[in-house]
């Protein structure tokens, strides 16, 4: 098959800059699922177009870092003083409550004018830097692919500049339900844009479904399913759950250096049986929720005290936002109560790190985990989840997930699923999965490990690709 070549377009490019002199440059890579998941597309030509992570002023600046990027396949947007409205403001305290039903933000009630009309035009303005430089290194025969919130006005503004442009929309995060999207001023607006693409794309059954309904109960669009029809133009939509890039997972958990770390981890922990958690340090998460379910456990389980360590590795996100200085200081504030409570002169049942860690750790990590505990309150997909499936080896662990997670439509049959607003029902389950039997944690391993291996990333972003070709030009209702 001949693949076009692909601009991806995201608010986040793979790696961060970070300035370490006028002209000089370096990187680390960029947080969550959206930038791990695409790293895995290797059989497409792919040029990379986002913010680098950074403002830049200076034109020596911007320079030396376009060109440290375009090694890395990368182009940026320089968004600066646009950002912090565009991205802390509207994409991030507004949009991304919204779509993972945590309401409205504060600031929006309180002061909804002013804040809202400012943010929203900060969202415009990026979405015109971001098209400016798609336009600028378009040729003729490539697709743009759009991803996530950030993103939601530019397939319009592609269309209009050209509408033989070939534009899909793909949102990793939850699209809500047509009820809680409706708070939005700007609901029409971001509808119509998206339509615009020529396929729009969702992890799960119920976010597609959540946004065709939205369309229809809120542009008045005729819609099946499949097709959405509003003012004579049609969009295809259709469901794509993401995956990951399992060989590199499962090649990585077997080199000697990983193997080394499961040795030191696994000594450094005294025999203590391990459960893990790994977020980015977001509201989402439900971060605290997992640390009162542990804590339920310790209460009711005296024989666990002291047998069992809870490490949580919180990868710190969007520091500027109150929302996630709060959640940090909430989840300190319980770690500490808990260790207090349960704690020994030589170890405490909770380790928490506000850090991110490296690659081979995390895969030691996850393959000696014996219980994977993922307590989101919502999540468009979570993509630890399979990761920690890919690095299993010769005695499983459980997975114990949120079904609010999109992963839980896809995983939950090799899982202990879970309400995790139900702290007793999460205690249990932590319960349950420690004295699970080796033969049925092999059984649910392989349940889902079959799943990881045949869903990558690779051929999640085929399955988009092919079905984007297949677009007519005119596609029918009902087709
Ligand atoms: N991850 C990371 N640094 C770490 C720990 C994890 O970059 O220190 C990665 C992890 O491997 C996974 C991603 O962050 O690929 C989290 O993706 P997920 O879909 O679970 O959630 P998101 O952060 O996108 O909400
Ligand atoms: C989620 C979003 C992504 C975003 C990631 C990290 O996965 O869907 O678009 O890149 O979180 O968020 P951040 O704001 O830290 O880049």
């Amino acid at each position: 098959m001949v693949r076009p070549r692909l601009l991806v377009v995201s608010m986040a490019l793979p790696v961060t800059a970070n300035r370490t002199g006028e002209e000089a440059w370096s990187f680390t890579m960029s947080p969550g699922g959206l930038v791990s998941a695409l790293l895995g597309l290797k059989e497409f030509e792919t040029k990379w177009i986002g913010w680098p992570g950074v403002d830049v002023y200076d034109a020596v600046g911007k320079k030396a870092l376009s060109i440290a990027l375009a090694e890395k396949g990368c182009i940026p947007v320089f968004l600066e003083e646009v950002c912090d409205q565009y991205y802390n403001g509207y994409c991030n305290n507004i949009l991304w409550p919204i779509f993972h039903y945590l309401g409205t933000p504060p600031e929006y009630r309180n002061d909804a004018t002013i804040t809202y009309q400012s943010q929203y035009d900060a969202y415009k303005k990026a979405n015109r830097i971001f098209f400016d430089v798609v336009k600028e290194h378009y040729q003729e025969g490539d697709v743009v692919w759009c991803h996530d919130y950030h993103v939601m006005l530019l397939p319009q503004y592609l269309k209009e500049y050209n509408n033989k442009m070939k534009v899909g929309w793909f949102l990793h995060t939850p699209f809500p339900s047509p009820d809680m999207y409706k708070t939005l001023p700007s609901r029409s607006e971001l509808l119509r844009s998206v339509l615009t693409a020529d396929l729009v794309g969702f992890h799960t059954y119920d976010f597609a479904r959540h946004f065709v309904n939205a369309c229809m109960c809120i542009l008045g669009a005729e819609a099946t399913s499949e097709v959405i029809v509003n003012q004579d133009k049609a969009t295809r939509v259709a469901v794509f759950p993401i995956g990951i890039e399992p060989e590199r997972f499962i090649n990585t958990s077997k080199l000697s250096e990983v193997t080394e770390y499961m040795k030191k981890f696994k000594s450094d922990f005294g025999g203590r049986k391990l459960i893990l958690g790994v977020d980015r340090l977001d509201t989402i998460k439900g971060i605290p929720h997992k640390y009162q379910a542990f804590e339920k456990f310790l209460e009711e389980n005296e024989d666990m005290r002291g047998k069992v360590l809870l490490l949580q590795i919180a990868v710190p996100t969007r520091n500027g936002i109150g929302e996630y200085q709060k959640i940090k200081d909430q989840c300190h504030g319980l770690v500490g109560r808990i260790n207090g409570r349960f704690g020994s002169i030589s170890s405490v049942p909770i380790i928490h790190l506000d850090c991110s860690i490296h690659f081979h750790q995390l895969c030691a990590l996850y393959a000696i985990t014996d219980v994977l505990l993922v307590t989101s309150l919502r999540d468009g997909m979570n993509l630890v989840s399979s990761e920690f499936v890919a690095c299993q080896n010769a005695e499983k662990g459980v997975l114990v997930l949120s079904e609010f997670a999109g992963a839980g439509q896809s995983l939950g049959a090799g899982a202990l699923l879970v309400n995790p607003w139900n702290i007793k029902e999460v205690s249990n389950a932590i319960g349950e999965a420690l004295r699970m039997s080796p033969e049925e944690k092999e059984r649910k391993h392989q349940i889902n490990f079959q799943y990881v291996k045949t869903h990558s990333t690779q051929q999640w972003a085929d399955d988009f690709m092919n079905k984007l070709n297949e677009v007519t030009s005119k596609p029918e209702l009902g087709t």
